[in-house]
C-alpha cells in the first residue's frame, strides 16, 4: 500500500530506532529525563522562546495553550478551517470552557482588518457582561485544511500588531511549521517571534514516532507544566521517545524538500486527470488537496485503497494525498495512474 493519508503515519527509521535505544532517560514528571531536557532545550532555541515543554501529541499542545491562557467563558478567535476548531475533538469547549469564534479569511489566513472587526465596541460595563471576553487569538502556519500553505510573513505580523494592540495573547498552531520554513528560508524563530506560545510537532512530516513541544516564555511554560500534570501528561521515561523527536530535528527538517517536490509533481500530474480540480497555487508545501468532480470521494476513496493508494476524504467531494519520509518517486507515479482509473470509475488496475 503506499500510503498518502498523512504525514503521521511514518514509521521509525533504523538510525531512529537505534538513536532511542541508545537515549538515556528519567522521570519527566520529575522533571529529570536528559533526552527529555534536551529536547525542550534544542526546541526552545529553535523557536528562539525561553522554554519549551515536551508532550504526547499537537492536541495536547494547542489544548495546554488555550488552557494556560484563558479562563472558562472566554472567547478564542481563530482562523478559517483551523485544527484547534474543527480537529480536537470539541477540546476547547469541553477542557476550557472557551468559545472559539472562526474568522473568515484565505488560505487559512485572516489580515489585522478582519481581526479589527472581529473585537468588540466600546461598550457600557452593564453591556459587556453579556459577551464572552476575547482574549485569545489562533494562527495555523502551515495550515493543513487548507493544503499545507504558508501565512505570508508580513500579513502575520501585521495580524501579531493589531492582536497586541488589542491586549490579545497569541498562540501558533505550527504543527508543520518547520515546512513553512523549508518552503520559504525564513527560520522558524522568525515566524514565531511576537507569538505568546507556539506548537510544533515531531511525530508529521519530521518522521519521530510521537510528540510535540508548547514552547513560549519560563513563566507562561511552567504555569502550562501544572495544566500537563493535570492532564495526565506526565510521561515518566518519555526520553525514549524525545530521543527520536531529537533525531528527527537533527536529520529530518532539511529533506522537507523532497516531500515539497513530490508534492508538486503529484499535484501538477493531478491537474492533468479528468475528473479532477486541483488549485496548483495552493500547493505550496507537502499536502495535496484535490475534488474528485465525477466520483463522489469516499467512493474515489474505496476504488484507490482497492488499487493500492491509501488517502483520505473529508466530505463528498474533497480528497487529501501527503507525500512524506517513505514516499519514493516511483510511488508518485504508480499513485497518479491508480488515481486516473479511480477517477474514471475503474476499482482494478
Ligand atoms: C495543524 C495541526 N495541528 C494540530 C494537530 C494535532 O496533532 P496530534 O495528531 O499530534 O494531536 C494536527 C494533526 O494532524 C494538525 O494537522
Amino acid at each position: 500500500m503506499i500510503d498518502l493519508r498523512s504525514d503521521t503515519v511514518t514509521q521509525p527509521t533504523d538510525e531512529m530506532r537505534a538513536a532511542i535505544a541508545a537515549s538515556p532517560v528519567g522521570d519527566d514528571a520529575y522533571g529529570d529525563d536528559p533526552t527529555v531536557l534536551e529536547l525542550e532545550a534544542k526546541t526552545a532555541e529553535i523557536l528562539g522562546k525561553e522554554a519549551a515543554m515536551y508532550v504526547p501529541t499537537g492536541t495536547m499542545s494547542n489544548q495546554l495553550a488555550i488552557r494556560t491562557h484563558t479562563q472558562p467563558s472566554d472567547a478564542v478567535l481563530v482562523g478559517p478551517g483551523a485544527h484547534i476548531w474543527y480537529g480536537e475533538a470539541g477540546a476547547p469547549s469541553t477542557i476550557s470552557g472557551v468559545v472559539i469564534q472562526p474568522l473568515s479569511g484565505e488560505r487559512g489566513t485572516f489580515d489585522a482588518e478582519t481581526l479589527r472587526a472581529a473585537l468588540p465596541i466600546e461598550m457600557s460595563k452593564v453591556r459587556k457582561r453579556h459577551f464572552s471576553p476575547i482574549r485569545l487569538v489562533c494562527a495555523e502556519n502551515t495550515h493543513n485544511g487548507a493544503g499545507g500553505t504558508v501565512w505570508p510573513l508580513e500579513r502575520q505580523q501585521n495580524m501579531l500588531k493589531e492582536a497586541k494592540t488589542a491586549g490579545l495573547a497569541t498562540h501558533l498552531d505550527g504543527a508543520r511549521l518547520w515546512h513553512a520554513t523549508v518552503a520559504t528560508g525564513i527560520p522558524e524563530a522568525e515566524y514565531a517571534a511576537g507569538f505568546d506560545s507556539i506548537n510544533v510537532c515531531f511525530s508529521k512530516g519530521l518522521g519521530a514516532p510521537l510528540g510535540s513541544a508548547l514552547a513560549g516564555s519560563a513563566d507562561f511554560i511552567e504555569h502550562a507544566r501544572r495544566f500537563k500534570q493535570l492532564y495526565g501528561g506526565g510521561f515518566r521515561q518519555a526520553g525514549m521517545m524525545a530521543a527520536g523527536a531529537v533525531f528527527a530535528l537533527e536529520h529530518n527538517r532539511e529533506r522537507l524538500i523532497e516531500d515539497h517536490r513530490r508534492a508538486r509533481i503529484l499535484a501538477q500530474g493531478l491537474a492533468e486527470l479528468p475528473g479532477i480540480e486541483i488549485d496548483l497555487d495552493g500547493v505550496e508545501t507537502n499536502i495535496v488537496r484535490f475534488r474528485s468532480m465525477d466520483v463522489p470521494a469516499p467512493e474515489f476513496m474505496d476504488r484507490c485503497a482497492q488499487m493500492g493508494v491509501a488517502v483520505n476524504t473529508y466530505n463528498s467531494t474533497d480528497v487529501r494525498a501527503v507525500p512524506h519520509l517513505h514516499i519514493t518517486d516511483d510511488d508518485i507515479s504508480e499513485a497518479l495512474t491508480i488515481f486516473c482509473n479511480a477517477a474514471s470509475g475503474k476499482t482494478s488496475p
